[in-house]
C-alpha cells in the first residue's frame, strides 16, 4: 500500500469513489454523481497547497483525501477543509486512518494553520476516525441541509496544527 500525489490519470477513479459515497448517503449532501468533468474542476484547477493524495495497492485507488479552500476570503487562506472518500470494498480496515494522517502532515507542510470538516452526524465511520485522528468537536449545525426532502445535522470538527 502506498500514497503519492493525484495526477489527472486518477480522475475515473476518483470519481467512482466519490460517487459511491454519493450513492451511499452518509458522506455528503450532494445526490447527483459527478462525472470526470467535475472532478477535474473539483481538485486539478486551483493551487498547489490544495493537495490530493490517492492510496494505492499495485492494481488499482482505494481511496483518496483532499484539502479544500475553506473560504475564497484571505482572511480564511490558512485554513483547509478536508474530504476523504475509501472505496467501498477497503472501509473499515485502516485505510482512512492512514491517508488522513498523511493528508495533516501535508497540510502541515503547506503552512495551512488548521483543518475543518463537516460531516453528518450520523457519518459514524467518518465520525470516528476524526477524533482517533485529534479532531476536535466545535458544534453541530442542526437541520443544516436536505437528503432526500430530510433535514440532516451536520457536524464541524477542527484541528489546529500549530
Ligand atoms: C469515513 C471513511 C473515510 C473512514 O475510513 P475507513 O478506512 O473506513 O476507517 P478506518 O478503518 O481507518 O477506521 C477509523 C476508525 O473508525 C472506526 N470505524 C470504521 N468503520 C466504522 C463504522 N462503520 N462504524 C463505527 N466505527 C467505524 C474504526 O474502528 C476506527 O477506529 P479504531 O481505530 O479506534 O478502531 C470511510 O469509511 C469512507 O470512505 N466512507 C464513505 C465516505 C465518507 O463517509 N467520507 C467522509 C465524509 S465526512
Amino acid at each position: 500500500m502506498n500514497i503519492r500525489k493525484a495526477t489527472i490519470n486518477d480522475i475515473e477513479s476518483i470519481k467512482l469513489i466519490y460517487n459511491q459515497g454519493i450513492e451511499d448517503r452518509i458522506a455528503t449532501l450532494e445526490t447527483d454523481v459527478k462525472d470526470n468533468e467535475y472532478i477535474k474542476n473539483w481538485l486539478f484547477r486551483r493551487p498547489e497547497k490544495y493537495t490530493t493524495i490517492v492510496l494505492h495497492d499495485a492494481e488499482e485507488i482505494l481511496g483518496f483525501a483532499t484539502i479544500n479552500p475553506y473560504s475564497s476570503r484571505c482572511a480564511y487562506s490558512d485554513v483547509g477543509e478536508v474530504s476523504i472518500y475509501i472505496d467501498r470494498e477497503y472501509r473499515g480496515k485502516g485505510f482512512g486512518t492512514i491517508i488522513l494522517l498523511e493528508l495533516v502532515k501535508i497540510a502541515k507542510n503547506n503552512k495551512f494553520h488548521k483543518l475543518v470538516l463537516f460531516a453528518l452526524e450520523k457519518n459514524k465511520a467518518g465520525n470516528k476516525l476524526y477524533e482517533k485522528i485529534g479532531f476536535k468537536h466545535v458544534g453541530v449545525f442542526k437541520e443544516q441541509g436536505k437528503i432526500e426532502g430530510e433535514y440532516v445535522d451536520i457536524v464541524i470538527k477542527e484541528l489546529l496544527l500549530d
